[in-house]
């Protein structure tokens, strides 16, 4: 198969390529800084340093793509610059996928969010709820996973002491299965899911939510 994914070099995405690549795929990751520092594997991926909103610059890139992983979005704001819930975490996937849809993708995966993080706006969830319902109905599978928050080593959003917080209650089996859709994943079975959703013969409806998941982990 080949995967593309955007927001191929991030803290979800490139576990993903890092795994299809082991795997044996085709692998193709789009982001604005292209190739990350993050192994050998690393050569192995055919890495478009672009702009999602800027389409001319990586659509071509989607003739012979599979499936299309969607893996970018935002926490924290900066509006002054244009990067916002709604553009990034909305606009971004309904673009991405109507690109893939017109390239003939068969699969989209676009990794969305359970809730909304503390102390940021609606528009955080808004986005995301907007965008799902957006790409729904496109001529390809869409496959929807709700992740609440993901943790790990170089996790870049919150504080590292959310970080150990959530690593000990998704160590913690019984106590991570109370907190329901929200549960904490850590980054490798995050990701390990996203790629099962992308190369499975079979996918479960959407949203895909935290029980679904963990089983594909
Ligand atoms: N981590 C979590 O706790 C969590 C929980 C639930 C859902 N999610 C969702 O999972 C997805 C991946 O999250 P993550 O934690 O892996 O985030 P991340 O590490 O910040 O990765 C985001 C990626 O998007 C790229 N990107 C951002 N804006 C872009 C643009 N305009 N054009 C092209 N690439 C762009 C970034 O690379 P460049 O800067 O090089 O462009 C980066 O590779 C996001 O949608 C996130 O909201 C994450």
């Amino acid at each position: 198969m080949h995967l593309l994914v955007t927001g191929g070099n991030g803290f979800i995405g490139r576990r993903v390529c890092a795994r299809a690549v082991r795997e044996g795929h085709e692998v193709t990751g789009v982001s604005r800084s292209g190739r990350p520092e993050a192994g050998s594997w690393t050569e192995d991926v055919r890495w478009i340093a672009a702009d999602v909103f800027d389409p001319g610059a990586w659509r071509d890139a989607l003739s012979g793509v599979d499936c299309v992983v969607h893996s970018i979005g935002i926490i924290a704001e900066r509006p002054q610059a244009g990067v916002t819930f709604e553009r990034v975490n909305g606009d971004s996937a309904v673009l991405v996928a109507l690109e893939a849809e017109r390239a003939g993708v068969e699969r989209f995966v676009y990794i969305s969010s359970s809730t909304k993080p503390p102390l940021v706006r609606e528009a955080y969830i808004e986005a995301r709820r907007r965008a799902e319902t957006a790409i729904t109905d496109l001529e390809m599978d869409v496959v929807v996973p709700r992740f609440g928050p993901v943790y790990g080593p170089d996790q870049p959003h919150f504080p590292e002491i959310a970080n150990q917080l959530f690593a000990v209650v998704g160590a913690l089996g019984p106590l991570a299965r109370v907190m329901g859709e929200d549960r904490p994943f850590a980054v490798g079975a995050a990701s390990q899911a996203v790629y099962e959703l992308a190369v499975a013969d079979e996918v479960p409806s959407n949203p895909v939510t935290a029980t679904e998941l963990s089983a594909l982990t």
